[in-house]
């Protein structure tokens, strides 16, 4: 198979993941939210997460298994915390709106909470917790998902690839980004590599029969393995309790699978944590002092095989700069697999637009 990419400008791709969503029946802004982040995972490089989504997103609206037009649910125990009932509406749509209630609370009480239960997969956990920077504040962000992984010490798969983000403004740099699956891998890596045939490195998955394996296909028939062993393992739980449990949402085990599971919706949860700078000291300061913290990592002599240090999303924001200039690389897959989507909602994929009024040009 091709492993040639075709790049895409951003705007066009962000139009097209915004109309295919305004045909499933949702709002224009929610449409804009799901589009929009949908694309901006794609500029920070995390194309697991990125418009190859679309069809998976797309495919739990013919059975009625997401709410394209939710009513959203809000308690508010203590003011500077909220617990929102997503009405089972797309991830993307109610984290936005959940982080910034964290944030307008965080500008009130020096730190804002939220919750969210009954919702769905939202991607990439980092956009989410990106808003938090421009505020002056430290974005939290986790969401526990459907069950792959091995808990430490069992062969079993009891959660998911939970992932967790944290952003913090970083003065005159891009935000430093902590965003990481709490597995060694993310699943889509594996999916791709068994689609191209290829081995996965040791220390990813066990097989069916909880051995360690570096066949992709049958670590698909297997569980993922934590990072870090027992670490990764706790931490994968600690997504599981504040997203989970304490969200209100299922819990060790219980979501359901996007791209299998079709009986029931989701019911994944949230946890959304906004902590103002300013509750601590002078936002300038944080900026001053950030800065030096990376100047110091960035100082260091790379060890053999590295140019240099970076800090967390350091690269991601250098990959979003390269990408807004020369758009987003998507393999044959992908392209086909949405031009397939916008054949059956009527929504012309752009890529194929854009050759089309090339080709007089190229006939001259
Ligand atoms: N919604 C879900 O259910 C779900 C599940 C799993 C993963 N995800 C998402 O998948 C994405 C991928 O996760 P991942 O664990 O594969 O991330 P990753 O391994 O690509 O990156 C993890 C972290 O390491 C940092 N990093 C990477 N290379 C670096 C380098 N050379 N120097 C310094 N820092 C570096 C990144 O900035 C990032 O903060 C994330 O956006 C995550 O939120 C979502």
């Amino acid at each position: 198979m091709s492993h040639q990419v075709t790049n895409l400008p951003a705007d066009l791709l962000e139009g097209f993941a915004i109309e295919v969503f305004d045909r499933c029946g949702l709002p224009r802004e929610h449409a804009e939210a799901v589009g929009k982040s949908l694309v901006l995972a794609n500029l920070r490089g995390v194309d697991t997460h990125g418009v190859a989504r679309i069809p998976g997103y797309v495919g739990r609206f013919g059975p009625e298994l997401v709410n394209p037009r939710p009513r959203f649910e809000e308690t508010s125990r203590f003011p500077w915390a909220v617990a929102i009932d997503a009405d089972n509406a797309m991830g993307p749509v109610v984290a936005e709106h959940a982080m910034k209630g964290a944030l307008a609370r965080a500008a009130s009480f020096g730190i804002g909470g939220a919750t969210v239960r009954r919702s769905n997969h939202f991607g990439a956990a980092s956009l989410f917790a990106l808003q938090a920077p421009p505020e002056g504040c430290i974005g939290i962000v986790m969401s526990p998902a459907s069950k792959s992984l091995a808990p430490y010490g069992s062969r079993e798969p009891l959660f998911g690839t939970n992932p967790f983000a944290v952003a913090v403004p970083a003065g005159r740099h891009a935000p430093w980004v902590l965003d990481m699956a709490t597995s060694v891998a993310a699943r889509g890596h594996i999916r791709l590599a068994a689609r191209r045939n290829e081995p996965i490195p040791e220390g990813w998955a066990l097989d069916a029969e909880g051995r360690p394996t570096t066949n992709a296909q049958d670590a698909l028939g297997g569980v993922m393995l934590p990072f870090a062993g027992p670490k990764g393992s706790a931490l994968a739980m600690m997504v599981d309790i504040m997203g989970g449990v304490l969200a209100g949402s299922a819990f060790a085990g219980a979501i359901r699978d996007m791209n299998t599971d079709f009986e029931a919706p989701q019911d994944v949860g949230h946890f959304f944590l906004a902590i103002n700078l300013a509750a601590f000291m002078e936002p300038h300061e944080f900026a001053g002092r950030m800065e030096e913290a990376i100047a110091r990592l960035k100082s260091l002599e790379p060890a053999a095989g590295f140019d240099e240090v970076l800090y967390p999303g350091e690269l991601e924001a250098r990959r979003t700069q390269t990408r807004l200039k020369e758009g987003i690389p998507l393999t044959p897959e992908v392209v086909k697999a949405l031009v397939g989507v916008g054949e059956e909602l009527g929504v012309p994929f752009p890529y194929i637009e854009a050759a089309a009024q090339h080709e007089p040009a190229a006939r001259e």
